[in-house]
């Protein structure tokens, strides 16, 4: 029996690449088939304009996506889509954010086995550091931890990452990553899209505009931002202890009641009116349609490097369910899952 021998010490030594997460052989006794398959993705090299990226850590681009069992069918689409525009996909490298152990390690096997040329690291998140801090929103699945995982990337990442180009699970990129990686932040700790002409009253309570904390907006012109695509330089967040400002408003959320949201009034209260203006492009937002019953939504007028079904409805369960909205078609090609109709054993 010498192949699987050969074969065991092969897969260990893949397992044992110095990652953040150690892969324990049986630490889970889950057969294989209980996770989702997915098609395993071709190797993408890069350009011949591309600087290595063993010699040039500068031109790395890192990105963070958090990873979870109910999104990991929009993770991978998300991962595939990048590498497939990217002219330089061996300088990316991905960090996952997973909620807790055990499931953390089926979810790094499932993305080892369907992207195994792929550069990553998955970081645990302990949802207890926020557990206490989540007061209910309007929509359930905003109150996941692992939703929050973005206010602690400056904890989670190791200091050498000093820029982090942050992803949501639901959308997929559809131009080379590497120009929205590049934006000059200038002044500014966070670049994403913004969204003046919405009605930004409407995302804090009457309790909130009639307090005191209202006072933090003196001076600043705030605007909606969505937080599913965010440009953020690391280095600076650190020294401005970011993070604790974040959090210092989600205790007041808790106690007060000041929005009805997630985690994203917190980001409005630290960065409105103090983020870089990226193009709207960069994140054509809304495409899982309205909060309350789910319509469809159009793609907004100009172009699009980035498809993003925020909103209550996902491409995958409308596809499954055999109601897509029209535009899901264009989430659909980056689906790398293989459905349990092909298998005869499962
Ligand atoms: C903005 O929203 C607030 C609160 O929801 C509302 O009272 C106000 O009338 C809205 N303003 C506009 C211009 O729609």
């Amino acid at each position: 029996m010498l192949l699987p021998v050969h074969l065991l010490f092969i897969f260990l030594l893949i397992s044992s690449t110095p990652n953040a997460l150690p892969f324990r052989p049986g630490s889970r006794p889950v057969p294989p088939t209980a996770q989702p398959k997915f098609r395993e993705a071709p190797a993408f090299r890069n350009g011949r304009e591309c600087a290595s990226p063993a010699a040039a850590s500068a031109a790395t681009i890192h990105i963070a996506m958090t990873l979870d069992h109910s999104y990991l069918r929009g993770s991978v689409a998300a991962v595939f889509s990048v590498l497939q525009h990217a002219a330089c996909p061996e300088n990316i490298v991905f960090h996952f954010i997973t909620a807790t152990a055990p499931s953390s390690a089926d979810l790094r096997r499932t993305i080892a086995s369907t992207f195994p040329y792929l550069s990553f690291r998955v970081y645990r998140f302990d949802a207890a550091v926020v557990r206490n801090k989540i007061s209910s929103s309007v929509r359930r699945a905003l109150d996941q931890p692992l939703n929050y995982a973005r206010i602690y990337l400056a904890d989670l990442l190791p200091p050498s990452v000093r820029r982090i180009l942050y992803l949501d699970s639901d959308l997929v990129v559809v131009d080379d990553v590497a120009k929205l990686w590049s934006i000059d932040l200038r002044s500014h700790v966070l670049g994403a899209p913004e969204y003046c002409h919405a009605n930004f009253t409407s995302y804090f309570t009457p309790r909130f505009w009639s307090s005191n904390y209202a006072a933090s907006f003196k001076g600043r012109k705030p605007c909606y931002f969505n937080t599913g695509v965010m440009v953020i330089d690391l280095g600076k967040w650190r020294e401005a202890k970011l993070t604790e400002r974040l959090e210092y408003w989600m205790r007041v959320q808790k106690k007060y009641r000041i929005y009805e949201l997630g985690s994203l009034p917190p980001f409005l209260l630290v960065f409105g009116g103090d983020v870089e203006r990226v193009e709207h492009r960069w994140n054509q937002h809304g495409l899982g349609g309205d909060n309350l019953q789910g319509l469809c939504r159009d793609l907004h007028p100009g172009p699009a490097s980035l498809l993003h079904w925020s909103g209550k409805g996902k491409p995958w369960l409308r596809i499954d369910s055999k109601r897509p909205c029209p535009l899901d078609s264009l989430w659909a090609p980056y689906d790398l899952f293989h459905h349990s109709s092909l298998f005869s054993d499962s």
